[in-house]
């Protein structure tokens, strides 16, 4: 970490939720939060989001290099043969209650999948086979919780189309397919946010690929970090109607509440990623569009009134929120399906530690009690 290089002995920075420290470096992904720009590689996410699929730029990042027509019809190939879940793994997501949420039911799947199966260190054929099973896995268990069999896979469908298939049993249209491929190009890596860094956390440790990833994915879980976009839906639902939008917002920051699919860490101007979005949610669902943008347009109008300074604007997660129920997911998919686009990030950082590793340790300041005199348990009041 760059402000941590200090000779050892000498006092380190301590920076409040490690903004602006640098842990890692990478070639995968560059994010500049000021231009409101991010390349994979060196290449623009809009030219990517408007002509790739996903698995090409799954080859980008594992491989370092776009494919061309053979090594893409190759690593597809590679996709379609990983596409099975083990009869362990079913009978795991089988005995989950109904009641389980589906990003710990892929959790728990993923896990089980990793148990025995996956050793050493980690390589891209490991990094294929997770990427290639997370829809299976998600679609898997919601059938099962909604009382139907789980599908087989298309082999002649890719990521997005396979994804969609899976869940609702039905070859999806061009457009939902176009939909969901761009997001997740969109969404499949973004330097050193909360789930990466865990990953390679774990990773530095020399664990396995499989428990970086299930580290991750308890990461994005989180409201701060992927968890948020079905609070978007349902901040859309609560607010209902374009008329009752202003008073809504204005009563939520009144109470101090923090608008769902706004600010961002990294972005102090708009997020690249939420401009695509929200033209692919324009397209997809012109009804439901409506609404979001108003609430966009007065929200961001608050923001600037009631937070001048903190250069708060729309991020990711706002318009995916649309983009997903105009697909027809249910919003406890919308994380997963984050997920399912990540899980490309991930293992492709999990493969940079391992490259290049030193154990990320980094120290913590103490602030406890100095120290005390020891006293028995039986002189203790
Ligand atoms: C994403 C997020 C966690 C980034 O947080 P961060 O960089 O740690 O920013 P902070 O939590 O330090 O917030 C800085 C200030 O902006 C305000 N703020 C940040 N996001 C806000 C939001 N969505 N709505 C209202 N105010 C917000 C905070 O209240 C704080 O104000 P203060 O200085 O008056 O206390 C944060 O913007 C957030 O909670 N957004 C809503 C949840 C969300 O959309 N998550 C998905 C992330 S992709």
């Amino acid at each position: 970490m760059s402000t941590a290089m200090s000779d050892p002995g000498s006092p380190a920075t301590r920076v409040s939720g490690l903004e602006g420290v640098i842990a890692a470096t990478t070639a995968l992904s560059k994010v500049d939060g000021v231009a409101g720009r991010l390349t994979y590689r060196g290449y623009n996410i809009h030219d990517l989001a408007q002509t790739t699929t996903f698995e090409e730029v799954a080859h980008l990042l594992w491989f370092g290099h776009l494919p061309n027509r053979k090594k893409l019809a190759r690593l597809s190939a590679r996709f379609a043969a990983e596409r099975t879940i083990p009869d362990n793994v079913m009978q795991t997501i089988r005995a989950l209650p109904a009641s389980t949420e589906p990003m710990d039911a892929l959790r728990t799947a993923v896990s089980a999948w990793g148990a025995g199966a996956i050793t050493g260190k980690p390589t891209i054929d490991q990094a294929i086979a997770l990427t290639a099973r997370f829809p299976l896995f998600l679609a898997a268990f919601q059938r099962i919780r909604h009382g139907h069999e789980p599908l087989q896979p298309k082999p002649e469908l890719g990521q997005a189309a396979n994804y969609l298939f899976l869940l609702t049993g039905e070859v999806p249209k061009e457009e939902h397919i176009r939909g969901l491929n761009s997001y997740l190009v969109l969404l499949a890596d973004h330097g050193m946010n909360a789930s990466t860094f865990t990953a390679r956390v774990v990773a530095s440790t020399e664990s396995d690929i499989v428990s970086a990833v299930v580290a991750a994915i308890g990461a994005l879980k989180g409201p701060l970090h992927g968890g948020a976009p079905s609070k978007v839906q349902d901040m859309l639902r609560a607010i209902g109607t374009v008329d009752n939008a202003e008073s809504w917002l204005r009563a939520a920051i009144a109470r101090g509440e923090r608008f769902m699919g706004f600010g961002h860490r990294v972005y102090k101007t708009e997020d690249p990623r939420s401009e695509a979005l929200r033209e692919m949610a324009r397209v997809t669902d012109p009804q439901g569009f409506v609404l979001a943008r108003r609430v966009e347009e007065l929200a961001l109008d608050l923001l600037q009134q009631q937070k001048p300074g903190r250069l708060l604007y729309t991020n990711v997660e706002y318009y995916f929120a649309t983009l997903m129920s105009s697909l027809g997911l249910s919003g406890d998919l919308f994380t997963p399906t984050f997920a399912v686009s990540r899980c490309a990030g991930w293992t492709a950082h999990v493969l940079e530690q391992v490259r290049n590793n030193r154990l990320i340790r980094p120290d913590a300041e103490y602030t406890g009690p100095a120290e005390q005199r020891f006293i028995p348990l039986e002189e203790r009041s």
